[in-house]
């Protein structure tokens, strides 16, 4: 059976590319035939620092050997020094860990419907995506991931992206929050107003309800800011985190104020894994690595890299957006891109997608302007050769 690649014995929930990789190592992986693969994906923006990081693998590799768990019911330094730093790079103060984006944010809902004490409605946006569990998929405003799920959780309202005046409208008597990215990851690399987030800083602060920011894809140093918030000078009232933090060990956090979080007692929340010592040993080196020196490369290497794009001038391209190293590549209607992505792994360049029209490039932050050039000719060379429809 092991052999048989007509059998699969897990269940249809990804549409997965025939390749196996055996070996990875900085920014390249190798499948079994030994075929080199350059990442521009990082797993869906977690393998920043690349594969195999020496500091970060030893980190993991001491505390893998000296114990891999034993439940948030006993004491864990680790966790501590990790919560103090995130605290610190956020602006925020309380840190609760999970094990994934979906789970930081059903923390963050629940937090904040345990501050708002009885106020419950929660606003999110048009395109935006919070996560696969019933309340991450709640506050989803993409109608493709609730099909079929429906009834989702009550309480969330759904308006457009960068619209302020919408979200104003909205607020009733029993909202407690405004749930919002940055920028859009799974929604098109779509990125929020400097004018907007501002506004929508103000607005919470004077209808006093909370503004939760799902930092899950843009975070740790992804837009070139340690939270991507930072590029607007603004500081929200609960930040989720995940992807990145650990570098592919699964973990995910919440940080809130300490006004916020002091709603929170013993038994309100929890998770068995949440926190895991493993993986915050390695979450623990990825967060000292992202100095400043590294933040200001990330956002250098991505203002050059939406400027070679740019300059390919390919017909079929329409725009180039997003910031730092989380870069969206929108083509004209007729063009899949996710023929395109399919192509570009034929050629050895591992890429992602949004929607049907987006080409989703997350490269590490180990790239180099060599890599850069690389993706930009296999690009060329397979827009070059594809049909439109
Ligand atoms: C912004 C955002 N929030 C939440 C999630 C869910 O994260 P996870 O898949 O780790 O549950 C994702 C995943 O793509 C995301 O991009």
């Amino acid at each position: 059976m092991k052999n048989n690649m007509n059998y699969t014995g897990l269940l249809n929930t990804y549409a997965k590319y025939p390749v196996e990789f055996v070996k990875g190592n900085g920014f390249n992986l190798y499948d079994k035939n030994g075929k080199e693969y350059t990442d521009f994906l990082c797993g869906i923006a977690v393998t920043s620092f690349g594969h195999n990081h020496p500091e970060i693998k030893a980190a993991a590799l001491k505390q893998f050997e000296s114990y891999w768990h034993a439940s948030n019911l006993f004491e864990y330094s680790g966790q501590e020094e990790l919560a103090k730093k995130l605290a610190e790079r956020s602006g925020l103060h309380f840190v609760f860990f999970s094990n994934t984006g979906t789970e930081a944010n059903e923390a963050a809902i629940k937090i904040a419907r345990k501050w708002g004490n009885g106020k419950y409605e929660i606003i999110s946006t048009i395109h935006g995506f919070h996560g696969r569990t019933y309340g991450g998929l709640s506050a989803t405003g993409q109608y493709k991931f609730w099909e079929g799920f429906e009834p989702l959780v009550p309480g969330f309202l759904h308006v457009p992206y960068n619209d302020l005046e919408a979200v104003k409208n909205s607020i009733t008597l029993k909202t407690v929050a405004v749930i919002v990215e940055t920028i859009q990851g799974e929604g098109g690399i779509n990125c929020a107003s400097t004018e907007y987030m501002k506004g929508l800083r103000n607005l919470c602060t004077e209808k006093n309800i909370l503004l939760i920011v799902d930092e899950v894809q843009t975070g740790i140093g992804r837009t070139g800011k340690f939270y991507s918030y930072q590029h607007q000078g603004i500081v929200p009232d609960i930040v989720t985190s995940a992807k990145a933090l650990a570098n592919g060990f699964p973990i995910g956090a919440t940080i809130c104020t300490k006004e916020v979080g002091n709603a929170i007692k013993p038994g309100n929340h929890g998770s068995t894994f949440g926190g895991n010592p493993v993986a915050v040993a390695a979450a623990n080196k990825v967060v000292d690595l992202l100095d400043e020196k590294q933040l200001m490369k990330i956002e250098k290497l991505g203002d050059f890299f939406k400027k070679s794009l740019l300059e390919l001038n390919l017909s079929g391209i329409k725009e180039v957006r997003g910031k730092g190293l989380i870069i969206g590549v929108e083509f004209a209607q007729g063009i899949s891109c996710k023929e395109i992505a399919k192509k570009l792994l034929e050629e050895g360049i591992l890429v992602g997608t949004s929607g049907d029209s987006v080409l989703r490039i997350l490269p590490p932050f180990i790239i180099s302007e060599t890599e850069i050039a690389k993706f930009n000719s296999a690009l060329k060379k397979v827009v070059s050769g594809i049909t439109i429809k």
